[in-house]
């Protein structure tokens, strides 16, 4: 015997897969909003929303004197430092970073200060020179000078701490720090 009818079974699955296909086509070139990229990078770097908000993106070659307060400089310091330092120091510089929790000593607590080796800016700057010998406290010379700075003002912007500064004697050194 001939058997002459379609597969009609096959021919429903096939029309429902290609609809299936098309819908879900138009629905993530039409209605699917996409990811954002940049949003995916902040979850995962963490450290940069909470510190400043937004974080601001500065144009330091512009500032001439970055040992000078200045808010875009602090906040230019708030990215370096979500970069590089938050891992010890913790996301908002309460030392609770998760790279600090087993080292002795700890990370210092940037908001409650208690500074070592001194919190005015020239110490913090030379702090950042030369780093803390005998701890986890490494030299970070290599950053960009004003990058440190940023730092250094970052840290002066978050901390109770904050002993006053001598803006000559500042000067003064800061024309000599490299
Ligand atoms: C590997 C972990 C680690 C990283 C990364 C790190 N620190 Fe530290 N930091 C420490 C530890 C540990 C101490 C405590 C040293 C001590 O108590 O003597 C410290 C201490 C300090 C102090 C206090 C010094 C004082 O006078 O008492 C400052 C300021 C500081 N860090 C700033 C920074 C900045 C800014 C960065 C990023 C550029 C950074 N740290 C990155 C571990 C780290």
């Amino acid at each position: 015997m001939q058997n002459d009818s379609y597969n009609t079974g096959g021919f429903y699955a096939f029309l429902f897969s290609m609809v299936f296909s098309l819908g879900f086509f138009f629905y993530i070139v039409m209605i699917h909003p996409g990811v954002d990229l940049k949003e995916v990078t902040t979850t995962v770097v963490g450290a940069e929303q909470t510190l400043a908000g937004a974080p601001k993106n500065v144009d330091v070659s512009k500032i001439d004197n970055p040992w000078i307060e200045n808010e875009d400089m602090a906040a230019h310091g708030a990215k370096v430092y979500a970069n590089v330092c938050a891992v010890c120091h913790g996301p908002k510089g309460a030392g609770d970073g998760p790279a600090g929790m087993s080292l002795v000593p700890k990370p210092r607590n940037l908001i409650e200060g208690g500074w070592k080796q001194g919190g005015d800016s020239i110490s913090l700057f030379v702090t950042l020179q030369k780093g803390v010998p005998g701890s986890s406290m490494a030299p970070f010379g290599h950053l960009p000078v004003k990058d440190r700075w940023g730092l250094v003002q970052y840290m002066r912007s978050i901390t109770k701490d904050k002993p006053k500064d001598d803006p000559a004697k500042l000067e003064a050194f800061a024309k000599t720090a490299q």
